[in-house]
């Protein structure tokens, strides 16, 4: 299944396949990359890093997005996500990684990933539909 609606997907899906070849993966030897494609046009990448104590690891999507707010600071938005694994596996975003995207990704923003049959894409929106907000009375 290939549903990608730009060429700048296809850029940020290079982006990630060529970020996961910096994974730090001893453990799971699963190597994923992410790419963020930002409102002000920058593309913020990022692996994901192990660790022995396995729950310390970050998933590549949440080292993207610290590293696009540390370099380009609080006010950022993304406006598109890229994920790639070099595993040749499924890797939709996990549910951790979805809920910190949802803080500075915009509702349309199409996310891309592979599964199985290839490489989907769907709108945050739809990859999250209900995440957690802080409304307080
Ligand atoms: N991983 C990611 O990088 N992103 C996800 O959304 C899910 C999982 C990483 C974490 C760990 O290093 C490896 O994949 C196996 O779970």
């Amino acid at each position: 299944m290939t549903n990608l609606t730009s060429p700048s997907l296809e850029d940020l899906l290079i982006q990630a396949r060529k970020a996961a070849q910096h994974s730090y993966a001893p453990y799971s030897k699963f190597r994923v990359g992410a790419s963020l494609q930002l409102t002000n046009g920058e593309i913020v990448t990022g692996t994901n890093v192990e660790n022995v104590s396995f729950g310390l690891t970050i998933c590549a999507e949440r080292a993207a997005l610290v590293r696009a707010v540390s370099q380009f600071g609080p006010e950022i938005r993304i406006a598109a996500v890229a994920i790639a694994n070099l595993n040749g596996a499924a890797s939709p975003p996990c549910g951790a990684c979805r809920q910190v995207l949802a803080e500075f990704i915009l509702p349309d923003a199409p996310v891309a990933f592979p599964l199985a049959a290839g490489v989907r894409t769907m709108a945050f929106s739809e990859v999250l539909p209900l995440g957690f907000e802080m409304k307080l009375k």
